[in-house]
């Protein structure tokens, strides 16, 4: 971590946040006291909410403007539809490239580490993206989102950004967040010290702190695990689950199938969300740059943990863009305990 970023991270920790704040004074408030901070940060967040009240608004009406998949055809705009997923992409990536901050994007829907045209080449940030999360509640109108984390280069500014620059662990991470599709559109940023939600308002179009703060109790009585998969779970996960179904424990379950929902749920009112390995899935199904790193990133600056269910997740370093994981992710006692019954010998009940 630089000078520069710890700064930062002080700087978010220690501004004052009144409700109401917009996003742009919040970015400006805990940016300006930095007298080497180039603006290349708060830059950085400005374009990520332009995007996100850009996608915001194609989500919104994805119903009306045939955005509900690939349908090839032309639509009344004239514009070829394209799936929502894409149209997040090419906007966040748009949005990212023409102000210079960023070097690369690895993205969920790009094979390849996304390098911007040469004369972009001078950002000193790398992000990674999955543009659009919970794709395939889009045509049933559930809740999906963007989720991103930031890296600061290891490479010299302006010359190429590489691999070295992205597959690294996610102790590196400099910032992360996401954005959340729902019934409102919802912005959560952390740079490592404090989390804080922002809602945005789509009449004047600008996002105000409502959450300031978010934080997770030590412990929840939810669980979150799509249970179609429990016949080729471990048999401690199974075990540690049933557990959970006892007469008097008081446990709820919710899973909406989009990772950003369940998580944002669990963040604001605790629980635990388990993506264990699976038949179809062996190596888990989430990625790590993307999907696993900037969850585990936020969980722990809120005061929880994040585990594949060996290892603490930013402590991962992936050997590809697209590296998969299992996920074990919300309260710390509840992810402590998953963690434990997978130490234990197979074959133990939870
Ligand atoms: P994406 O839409 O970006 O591919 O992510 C989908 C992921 C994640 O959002 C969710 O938690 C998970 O897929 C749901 O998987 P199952 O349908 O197997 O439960
Ligand atoms: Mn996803
Ligand atoms: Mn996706």
């Amino acid at each position: 971590m630089s000078a520069g970023d710890a700064d930062l991270r002080e700087a978010f920790a220690s501004a004052h946040f009144d409700e109401g704040m917009t996003l742009d004074r919040f970015i400006f408030e805990t940016t300006r006291a930095r007298p080497e901070a180039t603006g290349q940060f708060a830059t950085l967040l400005q374009q990520v909410s332009l995007a996100a009240r850009m996608v915001s608004s194609r989500v919104n009406r994805a119903g009306l403007a045939g955005m509900l998949g690939r349908t090839g055809e032309v639509n009344v705009q004239g514009e070829l539809v394209m799936k929502l997923d894409e149209y997040a992409n090419d906007t966040f990536k748009k949005a990212l490239e023409h102000p210079g901050v960023v070097a690369a994007v690895a993205s969920e829907e790009d094979e390849d580490l996304f390098l911007p045209p040469a004369r972009f080449r001078s950002g000193r940030y790398v992000f990674c993206m999955d543009p659009l999360d919970g794709s395939s509640n889009i045509d049933v109108n559930a809740t999906i989102g963007t989720i991103f984390a930031i890296f600061r280069r290891k490479s010299e500014e302006g010359t190429v950004a590489t691999m070295d620059d992205v597959l690294r662990p996610g102790t590196d991470l400099v910032a992360a967040g996401y954005v959340i599709y729902g019934s409102g559109t919802v912005l959560v940023i952390s740079t490592g010290d404090g989390v804080h939600g922002f809602t945005l308002d789509p009449v004047v179009g600008e996002f105000f702190l409502s959450h300031p703060d978010l934080r997770l109790k030590p412990s929840a009585k939810l669980y979150s695990v799509n249970e179609g998969y429990a016949a080729s779970w471990d048999p401690r996960i199974r075990a540690w689950v049933e557990s959970r179904k006892a007469p008097g424990m008081g446990w709820k379950q919710r899973y909406i199938g989009s990772l950003v929902a369940d998580f944002h749920r669990n963040l604001v009112k605790g629980g635990v969300f388990l993506y264990p390995a699976t038949d179809s899935s062996p190596q888990g199904k989430l990625r790590v740059l993307y999907e696993a790193f900037p969850l585990a990133f936020l969980v722990e600056a809120a005061g929880g943990a994040a585990t594949d269910g060996r290892r603490r997740i930013l402590d991962i370093t992936p050997k590809g863009l697209h590296d998969r994981t299992p996920l074990f992710i919300g309260n710390k006692v509840q992810v402590d305990e998953i963690t434990a019954a997978l130490a234990a010998p197979a074959g133990t009940a939870g």
